[in-house]
């Protein structure tokens, strides 16, 4: 949540400020500002609620002066709501020194309290203006040294926060600090960068240094100096940015969301490339760490959102060929009970981001109680991947779009991956069931691209005609139960609806008293190649709600005829193994959901009151 960005070198910072936020502008588009100091030495500063735009086109009607540092945010709101005064930059020092700020600071009432005490005067309803208020303290204080006042604010600071910082006095400097939320260097030829990933300034540089918890870096035109709380240097860990900068880019699409959806054949290809030699799957991330899977005799899979469905559905493949027991829980749940985790669990976290702050808590949690822990993620860079003991990226490629697409068919391809490598490792999977299993996974994504060749526009017109819908439900049994769940996640995110995915096999224990006539249904029907019985026992499912009146909408394999009689729609996948069905399935409901808030007008990118990355709790 909140995105920031920073700069330091010759060029005028306004453009690359304004830039870094449009591609940061998942993160929250509650309000955004940006401040610079000029060459005279002055700090202009703007700020204004709403989306980007509006700072945009404040900034074209009455520009601020050209400054060569600075500094901007992009807001989901916490403390305040959404207004000019509490979005950020937030000054103090007379107008002379800006903050900005992601996170929470969980002490902010009390410094607020003392600092009203000593005559301090506050402006907004925010935490991160305490923390500028400190700051402009300490400043004075400190003899007008900021980065010893900036260190002086950050001890006292408890929660989580990314801050950046820039005073008149001090033209060429960017201080920033971090803790819990996320922070990335940019390094330039004469010009350093900051951000909260690297889409703030992969247009840039490609070149990037990663900041641990707890450290404050510094940059000028000429270096970039990391050091943490107390002062003391520390040795950022170089790393290159593989994405390509236009990949962040619609590149002509009128939505993220349906580049992105275009992209999911890809996103599973670069998932698998590189990872499968002489027949097996390799995945050279993992080379080395075998005692993580041998040594283990249970695996608890943690993520919320999107990604929590992707574990569910990785559970099946996990179990089927690692042959180790799996739990899959919301990341948020595990941390507030007492789980029974050590050193003989694995926890895998799956996100995105790599940044959700629910998940990443879960797995130092279980970090402190002994497990061992690994990252699925599609961000280089992000705070989740750096506190475990092993990664496994995604490569999705940038995902700008709330609604995540892409990254979810890439994480459950991840799993997939994971689950053959651990299989193997553990001597559980027969090198035929690796074989067949590779193929399938070269497969996808020629299999994905088909649906959206030839399904795509039938999808769009039946969310065209569905855009007065109050309420959709759906069902799925075994692998196709999280894309239900996940159809309905995806619903509900970007078209307002009401929606719930059930078990189909749970109908008659509660929800069949939801169905009446004309409620419109969609159900994932499961191959009758993998199971005749599962695949009967939906068909009964299929005609159970549609004699009660339901509008039944199947998501079936080519072929399967047994749907036909009582579905009023069908959409149509091609035919793969079992396992891999999710992966096409959930293609046609990522379509439903974009075409039906398209069809209600709904900015698909950006729905309302979500942000992408949840970096508060
Ligand atoms: C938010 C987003 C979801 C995403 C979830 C987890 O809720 O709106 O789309 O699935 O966070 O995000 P992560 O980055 O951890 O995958």
């Amino acid at each position: 949540m909140c995105g920031i960005v920073g700069y330091v070198g010759p060029r005028n910072s306004q453009e690359i400020l304004v830039s870094g936020l449009a591609r940061l502008e998942y993160r929250g588009y509650d309000s955004a500002g940006i401040a610079v100091v000029d060459g005279s030495g002055h700090l202009g500063m703007r700020k204004r609620a709403g989306k980007l735009q509006r700072l945009r086109d404040s900034l074209a009607d009455d520009p601020l002066p050209d400054g060569t540092t600075g500094i901007g945010h992009t807001r989901w709101a916490t403390h305040g709501s959404p207004t000019d005064a509490n979005a950020h930059p937030h000054l103090a020092d007379d107008d002379r020194l800006a903050v900005i700020h992601n996170g929470i600071i969980e002490n902010f009432a009390d410094l607020r309290a003392e600092l009203e005490q000593q005559g301090y005067v506050f402006r907004s309803e925010t935490d991160t203006e305490t923390a500028a208020v400190l700051l402009g303290r300490e400043y004075r204080a400190s003899g007008g040294d900021l980065e010893a006042a900036f260190r002086a604010v950050v001890r006292r600071l408890e929660g989580a926060f990314t801050l950046l910082a820039m005073h008149e006095d001090h033209p060429g400097l960017v201080v920033g600090a971090r803790r819990n939320s996320p922070l990335v260097i940019g390094i330039g030829d004469g010009e350093n960068f900051l951000g909260s990933d690297v889409a703030a300034f992969v247009e840039h540089t490609r070149r990037a240094l990663a900041i641990g918890q707890d450290q404050i870096v510094a940059i000028t035109p000429e270096g970039v100096a990391v050091t943490d709380f107390d002062g003391a240097g520390v040795e950022p860990q170089a790393f290159e940015v593989s994405w390509d900068p236009a990949a962040a880019d619609k590149g002509g699409w009128p939505s993220f969301m349906a580049k992105e959806v275009s992209e999911e054949p890809e996103a599973v290809a670069n998932t698998v490339r590189g990872r499968v030699r002489d027949g097996g799957i390799v995945i050279p991330e993992l080379d080395g760490l075998d005692d993580l899977f041998t040594g283990i005799d249970r695996v608890i899979v943690l993520a919320c959102g999107t990604a929590y469905y992707s574990g569910l559905v990785g559970k099946y493949a996990i179990e089927k060929w690692a042959g180790i027991p799996v739990d899959v829980e919301l990341a948020h749940e595990f941390r507030y009970r007492d789980p029974i985790v050590g050193a003989r669990t694995l926890v895998v976290s799956i996100s995105q981001s790599g940044e959700t702050m629910d998940t990443l808590m879960a797995v130092k949690e279980a970090a402190r109680l002994g497990a061992r822990t690994l990252s699925i993620c599609n961000t280089q860079g992000a705070t989740i991947p750096r506190e475990s003991d092993a990664i496994i990226y995604t490569h999705a490629g940038p995902e700008v779009a709330v609604a995540s697409t892409k990254a979810f068919v890439a994480q459950i391809t991840a799993l997939y991956l994971f689950a053959l490598h651990v299989g193997r490792v553990r001597g559980a999977l027969g090198a035929e069931a690796e074989a067949e299993a590779i193929v399938e996974l070269e497969e996808l994504p020629g299999r994905i691209q088909w649906i959206l060749d030839n399904e795509q526009e039938h999808i769009e017109q039946l969310a065209h005609w569905m855009a007065d819908t109050r309420s959709v439900l759906f069902l799925g049994r075994h692998v196709g139960f999280p894309i239900a769940l996940e159809g309905a996640l995806k619903l509900k995110e970007i078209s307002y609806i009401h929606a719930e995915g059930f078990a189909a096999g749970e109908l008659k224990h509660g929800p069949i008293a939801l169905i009446e006539p004309g409620q419109p249904v969609f159900v994932v029907v499961p191959s009758p190649r993998g199971s005749a019985t599962l695949h009967a026992k939906v068909i009964s499912a299929i005609e159970e709600i549609h004699a009660r009146g339901a509008r039944v909408i199947a998501i079936a394999e080519q072929g399967d005829t047994a749907v036909l009689p009582k579905s009023d729609e069908v959409l149509r996948i091609p035919l793969a193994a079992p396992l891999f069905e999710p992966i096409l399935a959930v293609v046609p409901l990522h379509v439903f959901a974009m075409g039906l808030a398209e069809a209600k007008g709904l900015d698909v990118d950006q729905p309302r009151n979500l942000a992408k990355s949840v970096t508060v709790e």
